[in-house]
């Protein structure tokens, strides 16, 4: 059997965090998806691919303030929600969170409204007009929603960008999985970079996608960064293969 602990995030305040904060902020996003990405952020930089992120549903904060702690000095995180459920002071909520958990004001920007009603360029506009770097899409879980929502995010994407979708082969929500094969046969200019585990039915299964022309160079990577934590198998994207990063790597016992 072989269980790994959550990756090195790469970033001593996104590890104070995880160790700390993560747990006490209301949400839904595993921590060792947040380790995963905030590394990803990491590695991002070291290949010189700046500039902001937004996270689309960021709730409460949970996810986002993992990924803000993870960005380099002048970076933005922008964090988009209808801020409307459970009730209208979750806007509030997340504020107070950020700023509980060490993300000043002047680091983020709150955008209150419907990620599906935005254009690319008014989501850029948050970020000084700006291409992002990573996109989270978590915000409204049907097929439709997620449709306009990756194609929002495709819009925005940098170069070596990378968009991250939250509650994947959830079994609640077994259609968005339609929606992201039909972006992937539309977009075949993006691909699986790697499948990243769910740890509880809350801490659900994320995608993270890349450009086709930067998936060896992350890949390469990505193996000497995870190597603990990669599935021997991998997953069948037909016929694309990536990565699958788990806290389980064993394979079922044949004999
Ligand atoms: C599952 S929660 C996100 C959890 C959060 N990312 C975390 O890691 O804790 C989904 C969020 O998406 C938001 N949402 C739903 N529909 C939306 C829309 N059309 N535009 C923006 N946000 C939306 C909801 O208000 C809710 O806060």
């Amino acid at each position: 059997m072989s269980m790994t602990d959550l990756p090195s995030p790469g970033h001593e305040a996104v590890s104070a965090y995880l160790d700390g904060g993560y747990a006490s902020v209301v949400g839904m996003s595993s921590r060792f998806a947040a380790a995963i990405c905030a590394r990803l952020l990491r590695l991002q930089s070291e290949e010189g691919i700046a500039g902001s992120i937004a996270e689309i549903g960021c709730f409460e904060g949970r996810f986002f303030i993992a990924l803000a702690h993870a960005l380099e000095p002048g970076e933005l995180a922008i964090g988009v929600d209808i801020f409307s459920w459970p009730n209208p002071e979750v806007k509030d909520r997340f504020e107070a969170n950020c700023l509980r958990h060490g993300i000043a004001p002047e680091r983020r920007v709150t955008v209150q409204g419907d990620s599906g009603a935005m254009t690319a360029e008014e989501l850029m506009a948050h970020a000084g007009g700006e291409r992002l770097r990573l996109i989270h899409i978590d915000g409204e879980h049907s097929r439709a929603a997620l449709a306009k929502d990756l194609e929002l995010a495709t819009q925005c994407l940098s170069e070596g960008g990378l968009i991250v979708l939250d509650d994947m082969l959830h079994p609640g929500y077994p259609t968005l999985m339609v929606a992201v094969q039909a972006y992937l046969e539309a977009h075949p200019e993006i691909v699986p970079l790697c499948v990243i585990d769910r740890e509880t039915i809350v801490g659900a299964t994320k995608f993270v996608l890349c450009q086709r022309d930067w998936f060896e160079r992350y890949q390469a990577k990505m193996l000497v960064i995870f190597k603990e934590q990669i599935w021997p198998l991998g997953a069948d994207f037909e016929p694309h293969w990536c990565l699958v990063l788990s806290q389980d790597t064993r394979l079922a016992e044949i004999v």
